[in-house]
């Protein structure tokens, strides 16, 4: 069974909304989602999913959502091998905030990729600014980003 995690940083819902709108697109290409709202180290590494998906809004001054804030704790404190993670990034924001842009996703995908994780395609980065609802640009980037890295589970 291919499995594909849904990693959510979130304060008032809206990544989490992304995530559920997503997660049958994937279904469709033959995964079997989890989405995790309270995620854990130990959900990425044991065992590590086929593919992880991380969508994350930004709170404070570029700062993690607290939901998500023990998460990428764990990894800057343990140091996993993530050798073996291929992921996309889905990051919320909003450009009023300036250099802080987005500040959680970037960080995260830096942090990624620090532990040997390689990310599949762009970094998508959603602006309040400019997307009132971040579905509205979500959806259509998964779409894309199951075509275009020819992304299949087994799920019959
Ligand atoms: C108190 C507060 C601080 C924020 N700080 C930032 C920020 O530094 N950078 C950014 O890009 N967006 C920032 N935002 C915007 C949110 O990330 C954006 O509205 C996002 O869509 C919220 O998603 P959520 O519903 O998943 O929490 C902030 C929003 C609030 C309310």
């Amino acid at each position: 069974m291919s499995m594909l995690k849904i990693f959510v940083g979130t304060m008032y819902g809206g990544a989490l909304d992304v995530a559920e709108q997503v997660k049958p697109l994937f279904e469709e290409a033959g995964f079997d989602v989890e989405i995790l709202e309270q995620p854990e180290l130990a959900d990425l590494t044991e065992p590590m999913p086929e593919l992880a998906l991380f969508c994350v809004s930004t709170t404070g001054s570029g700062d993690y959502p607290g939901n998500f804030v023990p998460f990428a704790r764990a990894i800057e404190e343990l140091g996993p091998d993530l050798g073996a993670l291929r992921y996309g990034l889905i990051a919320l924001g909003d450009s009023s905030y300036g250099d802080t842009f987005c500040g959680s996703g970037r960080a995260l995908d830096t942090l990624l990729r620090e532990y040997g994780a390689t990310r599949l395609g762009e970094r998508l980065e959603v602006d309040a600014m400019e997307t009132f609802m971040a579905d509205d640009a979500a959806i259509p980037w998964v779409e894309e980003w199951i075509e275009s890295q020819q992304l299949k589970g087994d799920k019959t």
